[in-house]
């Protein structure tokens, strides 16, 4: 009889081992793994549900086993066995977790080390939070952008600051988060290995917008990658491509650059007729706020609600101020 129960009890535990090591590794819920990070990162991740797999399901399969085997059978109301400990087994339940505890910290503390540590030759890209947007600025070329775009192979070094209150900058694909902190630069090294666009998100609570503080980081092909950044230094030197580049053209007719478009009004006379169109508004500021919010003033005759509302996203202030400062240019 006592036979029998070990055996159908090793039985039991086998199956629920082997049950709980097909969930660990065949059930996955993660995000892209799109980096270096995300791979050891993952890795770890999937050993340490493993083991607490087979722990959760040896524990509860045995008190399952448990409750049903030695359950009160009816008419008997002896009292159950008194059971004075087990030295060996105590001996034994201590060390086997302590072994366990000690193997995963181990191992934790090398995959620390080794996603910490940056890859050869590291771009760097500062991060820079403030409610409730992301900034990237590339110093290599010197540009500030709004979406942040990488290289595929390429390590990568963040720099992460914040011009307000403490953010987190987040990308889930990357297994990569990292406090944003005020007057402090935090660096965050990784290299991403898959092609496509992958969420940014901010994981501090950071105020009324922080929902709203998403962004995306867009991993490309190295030819890809030089192409966007190139465009991204002619936008930061000429006005009149950030106006093209970001579609202008197609709507407005501006003559010194070829755009032709006729759904909304020319900016050809605009120098000219920008300061008498609000009252109490400058030149600068009307030009200014008919970008950032397009439906504030709509010139008579022409359609509101076509203007795409995304440019204060889409383009740095700084972007934002040398196109303002453009379109009021005599051409
Ligand atoms: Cu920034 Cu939450």
């Amino acid at each position: 009889m006592r036979e029998r129960t070990l055996f159908v009890s090793a039985i039991v535990g086998i199956l629920l081992v082997a049950a709980g090591f097909a969930v660990a590794t065949h059930v996955n819920l993660m995000p892209p793994e799109a980096s270096t990070r995300a791979v050891a990162v993952d890795q770890l991740f999937h050993i340490l549900l493993g083991i607490s797999t087979v722990i959760f399901l040896l524990v509860e399969g045995a008190l399952v086993f448990a409750v049903i085997r030695f359950r009160r059978r009816t008419g008997d109301d002896r009292p159950g066995p008194a059971i004075h400990g087990n030295t060996s087994l105590e001996i034994l339940w201590t060390l086997i977790p302590a072994a366990i505890v000690v193997v995963i910290g181990i191992y934790s503390f090398q995959v620390l080390a080794a996603v910490e540590k940056p890859g050869p030759g590291p771009r760097i890209v500062e991060v820079t939070g403030r409610q409730f947007s992301w900034g990237f600025r590339y110093p290599e070329a010197n540009v500030a952008t709004t979406e942040l775009h990488l290289p595929v192979g390429q390590p990568v070094v963040f720099e992460i600051s914040s011009e307000d209150v403490i953010h987190s900058f987040w990308v889930p694909a990357f297994r990569a988060k990292r406090d944003a902190t005020p007057g402090q630069i935090s660096e965050l090294s990784m290299t991403p290995i898959e092609i496509g666009q992958f969420p940014i998100r901010c994981a501090e609570l950071c105020g009324a917008g922080h929902a709203t503080m998403t962004s995306q980081v867009v991993v490309e092909s190295p030819e890809n990658f030089d192409a966007w950044l190139a465009q991204q230094v002619a936008m930061a030197n000429d006005p009149g491509q950030i106006f093209l580049t970001m579609g202008c053209g197609a709507c407005h007719t501006r003559t010194e650059v070829g755009a032709k478009g006729t759904i909304g009004p020319s900016l050809d006379e605009l120098p000219n007729v920008a300061g008498s169109r609000e009252a109490g508004l400058d030149a600068a500021a009307y030009v200014e706020q008919s970008i950032v919010t397009p439906d504030a003033f709509v010139v008579p005759g022409f359609p509101p609600g076509l203007m795409p509302k995304t440019f204060s996203q889409r383009l740095t202030p700084d972007q934002i101020q040398a196109l303002v400062h453009y379109l009021l240019k005599q051409p």
